[in-house]
């Protein structure tokens, strides 16, 4: 230290730097979370266990059950932290110690989950501060999960000590897979005065002063502006009428920050003792739109939950059995290009038991949705939960075994059957397969900002606009037409994929217009549709024409929409066939070479375009202005884009899927009708058979 102080300023500077660079571990290369995972491994399927639930007598007949019917893991320690720390300061593993012991003995490996959603009663009782309040303005309380205010210093102290105390003590426990944190991360919104004063030190930080606050926005409109950030108060739409569009905008904004933001921190509490073998993950709800799964970047990947019988209609008559069908399309599509890695973390085992109404599943349909899992390209499967709870209140729900601990529902026995079947295919892993040409060659992207969601849903404009549904429209298509499919964020390599769809992207800005013009100049197909382009991000209107500055991108001007009431009957012509819509339309003027692919075919601009084609470069963007009632359309209009780029597809009725994942082929079917597939004449049937029925599987190669 003498001498340090010896030297100049700078001089101590650089000497103090080369020390620190000395005693610091080098950064660990970001490394991929694929090394988790060996592909070999396909899919492993494993299981919810609450040991603290159940007399501990039965816990080593539970885990030899479990073992027995071929899972390969086991999640445990979720909602426990009144066992885990009974008292506030007095910890107690010893119970997990056993129940982890014992499952090791069961060559289960362990994930294990913090238990943040559910602190102990204690928690609440001292310190009330530690629950959110809900936007009907009252503050929660014990009695329910989910509850707590993330920006509040106790509960996130508290939090981090729980975390810790975990971390240490099975941070580096052999039989630990990996970790999971909290529980289905939903970004609720949170009006306590920890969120209020939290939001305005978020809005500091993005603005720095006010003025710049009142102008993006535009708080001159109804005498909104601020004299200081002291003033604002989060947007409460529940009490009041017609609250600032770009106010709610930052406000979702903020939520999900703080979500991605307490869990980055819980990896970071994880990470200061685990070993470089356990994984960090969390487990969104499929499609959760408040909740952004990319803003949780600290996490070695993001997985899902999925339900998919639980009250939807769905396809045909029996589609209120076989599931919703764009689930586990969307889980795999969506979060595995985050990270490279998902997985299924929850996936239903039978009737459920929150739903409006809660129907059992067809007999097959669990077993079907494993395998779509496995050719979504999930890394692992698991189910919640292995045992039905004889309390609490989701008695109503199924599990692998039945309320008397033992005997497997029929859902049971669909995880057991695929955990074997797995276990036969992995015997027919080839590492060396490569993705078929004429597959890899579909590529397709489908753009995603969860910004867009947040501000269209404010301002629909019309009741029939459905944004999920306007997705899952594209989607859909992309996959019957037989093409891999990755949502992507505008961060990422356009590049890779010959043609990238950009569903309803309304909020853009002039770099994004750029990036998109030379991807299609480059060779890239780009279908742009209805709604795409109308503001910048701070949700204003652009000062030009409206959606002006993708003019030149589209090569048309959209001087107007449309909507028509619930039941118009608006109509759009391509090639002869007409196709009714109602819910939005776009009603475009083509310049120059642009050519117009469909038209309106009556209302008052009856004759102007629907549907643009615009060749730029060595690609095109596809301007697709109406969304139509059944998506015909839509599904022509791709099927045309993709032809023209020469690029073969393949035309699989609705709600079947067909994936290649490492070597192997994989058919599944929604449909309430069998579905009759071509195959290669070289293909080797593995599993199931030609026709493939509603609820089936066909694997080949
Ligand atoms: C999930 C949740 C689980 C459990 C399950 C019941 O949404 O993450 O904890 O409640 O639902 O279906």
């Amino acid at each position: 230290m003498k001498s340090l102080r010896l030297l100049t300023p700078f001089g101590s500077v650089l000497l103090i730097s080369l020390f620190v660079a000395l005693i610091t571990p080098p950064l660990r290369a970001a490394q991929s979370p694929t090394r988790f995972f060996p592909s070999k491994d396909l899919m492993p399927v494993g299981v919810y266990y609450y040991p603290e639930h159940w007399p501990r007598e039965q816990w080593d007949r539970d885990f030899a059950k479990m073992e027995a019917m071929g899972f390969e893991f086991v999640h445990m320690g979720e909602f426990a932290w009144a066992f885990m720390e009974p008292e506030e300061g007095r910890f107690d593993f010893a119970w997990l110690d056993e129940a982890v012991r014992m499952a090791a003995r069961h060559h289960l490996r362990v994930i294990l989950c913090t238990p943040t959603p559910c602190p102990p009663a204690w928690m609440g009782e001292k310190y009330p501060q530690t629950f959110l309040v809900g936007v009907d303005g009252r503050e929660r309380e014990h009695g329910s999960r989910g509850n707590n205010a993330l920006n509040d210093p106790t509960y996130l102290r508290l939090s981090e000590r729980i975390v810790t105390e975990m971390a240490k003590h099975y941070g580096h426990h052999p039989a630990v897979w990996g970790w999971q944190l909290d529980n289905e991360p939903i970004a609720q919104p949170d009006y306590s005065p920890s969120a209020q004063a939290a939001f305005r030190e978020w809005l500091r930080a993005r603005y720095k002063t006010v003025e710049v606050l009142n102008r993006e926005w535009g708080a001159a409109f109804w005498s909104l502006r601020y004299n200081s950030f002291e003033q604002v108060r989060i947007p409460n739409p529940t009490y009041l009428y017609g609250v600032s569009p770009h106010a709610m905008l930052d406000f979702r904004r903020f939520t999900a920050d703080q979500t991605g933001r307490f869990l980055n921190s819980q990896a970071a509490w994880l990470r200061r003792y685990l070993a470089a073998t356990q994984w960090i993950t969390t487990n969104y709800i499929v499609n959760i739109g408040s909740a952004d799964p990319r803003r949780s970047t600290d996490l070695d990947f993001v997985s899902f939950t999925l339900y998919p019988v639980s009250g939807g209609h769905n396809l045909g008559d029996e589609g209120f059995r076989l599931g919703w069908q764009d689930g586990m399309v969307f889980g795999g599509s969506f979060y595995r290009p985050i990270k490279g890695v998902t997985g299924v973390m929850e996936l239903q085992p039978g009737q459920v038991n929150w739903a409006r109404i809660n129907p059992q599943p067809a007999p097959g349909v669990v077993r079907m949705w494993l395998w779509h899992a496995f050719a979504s390209g999930c890394s692992f499967a698991c189910t919640y939960r292995f045992r039905q709870p004889l309390y609490g209140s989701e008695q109503y729900h199924y599990g692998i075994v039945g309320p008397d601990g033992v005997t497997p529902s029929p859902g049971g026995l669909e995880y057991s059957q695929v955990a074997r079947e797995m276990r036969e295919l992995r015997g027919k892993f080839d590492a060396t397969a490569a993705p078929p040409a004429d597959y890899a060659a579909r590529r397709t992207a489908l753009l995603w900002n969860h910004e867009n969601l947040w501000n269209i849903d404010q301002q629909k404009q019309t009741a029939l606009w459905d944004t999920w549904g306007h997705t899952f429209r594209y989607q859909e298509i992309v996959k019957s037409l037989g093409a891999p499919l990755e949502f992507i964020s505008e961060a990422d390599d356009f590049s890779k994929y010959p043609v990238m769809v950009a569903p309803a992207y309304q909020l853009i800005d002039e770099e994004l217009v750029r990036k998109w013009t030379r991807y299609v100049e480059q060779g890239g197909h780009l279908v742009l549709t209805c709604r795409t382009g109308q503001k910048q991000r701070n949700g204003q209107l652009w000062e030009a024409r409206w959606a002006e500055p993708i003019y030149a991108l589209i090569g048309a001007e959209i001087p107007f929409f449309d909507l028509l009431l619930d039941e118009g009957r608006g109509e759009v012509e391509m090639k002869g066939t007409a196709y009714p819509w109602n819910a939005w339309a776009d009603v475009l003027k083509p310049v120059g070479t642009t050519e117009t692919m469909a038209k309106y075919a009556n209302q008052f601009y009856a004759g102007q375009s629907a549907v643009t084609y615009h060749r730029l470069g060595k690609g095109s963007v596809t301007y697709i202005g109406v969304h139509t009632k059944e998506g015909r359309l839509e599904r022509d209009v791709l099927r045309e884009v993709y032809r023209r780029a020469g690029i073969a597809t393949a035309d699989y009725q609705e709600g079947v899927y067909v994936d290649w994942r490492d070597g192997f082929w994989v058919a599944v079917n929604y449909s309430s009708r069998s579905a009759q597939l071509s195959l290669p004449p070289a293909a080797e049937i593995l599993m199931g058979s030609n026709p493939l029925k509603p609820a089936d599987v066909l694997v080949w190669k």
